[in-house]
């Protein structure tokens, strides 16, 4: 008998204000057609003053309860994926916690920028295999808005806020491709590539929180590469190939590295959930934002076979294959 760490709910909360390319134009040297034609984004949602990233990480982990027909008292885990935690400490995860009135098992943030949620996936997966906790909420939560240089047309029209939860219960499986659940990941770092992507503050620097710095081309072509050959590994642990994918749930963060990725995976555009027109670049909320409004659509259903992959900052990225 193998156990596997099945998805048993999912939910996201977006915050109110909604802020579409036009707002830009006003602040930067920057148009809406150049915003839509070189990433694919229309809009995004941003936080309102005094909301934090637990508060959309809480907001998401209550309808993923809600989703699976379980209370905070039925969890053994919560980690949550953010780059821009409320405070350096404690954990947003501990936060998430007490705001949906959590006060057993433990929690801690997994942090690998706009690949966070893939390696906080990989990581609750563990977690369960090893029998250290049997339901996990597996959230990835953003304020994005609150690391930008609004005065860098290069970066700041590019990412949004919001939050997206997951909870994997342990459940019997045979051992084969066919179970439900995680069925393999691939997780890849290469912090040679720093300054490809980084954040110029922190608290053992600066001392502050910093603004959000990055080569945007250079980026783009590691994430062309990188991000089909995780995934393509992950399929192989798997024993799959792209042929046996029903929906890649990709990180959103700019709509010509989606289809490149599908492209290369030989999985048509058809069969990928795109959400970046919507929400820009959540980071590392943009996959279970994707798969909670994936299932909403009607697009993901029971025994699909998703793949996941993201890159982010680190450089790090990875793969996850599951089937919902
Ligand atoms: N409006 C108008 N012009 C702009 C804007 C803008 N908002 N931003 C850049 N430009 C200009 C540049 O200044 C440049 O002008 P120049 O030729 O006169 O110097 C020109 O557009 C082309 O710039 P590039 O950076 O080469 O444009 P590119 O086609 O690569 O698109 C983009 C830029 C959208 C950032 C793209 O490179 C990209 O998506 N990169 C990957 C980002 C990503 O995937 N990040 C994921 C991880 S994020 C994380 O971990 C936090």
């Amino acid at each position: 008998m193998t156990i596997r760490a099945v998805v048993r709910g999912v939910g996201h909360y977006l915050p109110e204000r909604v802020v579409p390319n036009s707002e830009f134009e006003a602040r930067v040297d920057t148009t809406d057609e150049w915003i839509r034609s070189r990433t694919g984004i229309e809009r995004r949602h941003f936080a309102a003053e005094g909301e934090t990233t637990s508060d959309l990480g809480a907001k998401a982990a209550t309808r993923a309860l809600a989703d699976a027909g379980l209370t905070a008292g039925d969890l053994d885990a919560i980690i949550v994926a953010t780059s821009t935690p409320d405070l350096t400490f404690p954990s947003a995860a501990t936060m998430v916690q007490a705001k949906i009135g959590m006060t057993n098992g433990f929690a801690f943030d997994v942090q690998a920028v706009c690949a966070g949620f893939v390696f906080a996936l990989a990581n609750a997966n563990a977690l369960i295999l090893s029998g250290q906790a049997k339901r996990i909420l597996v959230i990835g939560a953003e304020t994005f808005s609150r690391i930008l240089d609004f005065s860098d047309r290069t970066t700041c029209v590019l990412f949004g806020d919001g939050a997206g939860a997951v909870l994997l219960e342990a459940a019997d499986g045979t051992g084969t491709s066919d179970d439900r659940g995680i069925l393999a990941a691939d997780l890849n770092s290469d912090g040679s590539y720093r300054d490809l992507l980084y954040v110029d503050g922190g608290p053992s620097t600066t001392g502050t929180a910093g603004h959000l710095r990055m080569q945007g081309n250079q980026v783009f072509r590691h994430a062309v590469e990188k991000l089909a050959q995780t995934a393509h590994a992950a399929l192989d642990k798997a024993g799959l190939t792209g042929g046996d994918v029903d929906w890649i749930v990709p990180h959103q963060a700019n709509l010509r590295i989606i289809s490149a990725t599908a492209n290369r995976m030989q999985v048509p555009m058809e069969r990928v959930v795109v959400t970046v027109q919507d929400h820009g670049n959540t980071s590392a909320a943009s996959i279970p934002l994707a798969m909670s409004v994936g299932k909403e659509r009607g697009q993901i259903k029971t025994g699909d076979l998703i793949v996941t992959e993201a890159i982010g900052g680190g450089l790090s990225w990875g793969a996850v294959v599951l089937r919902w």
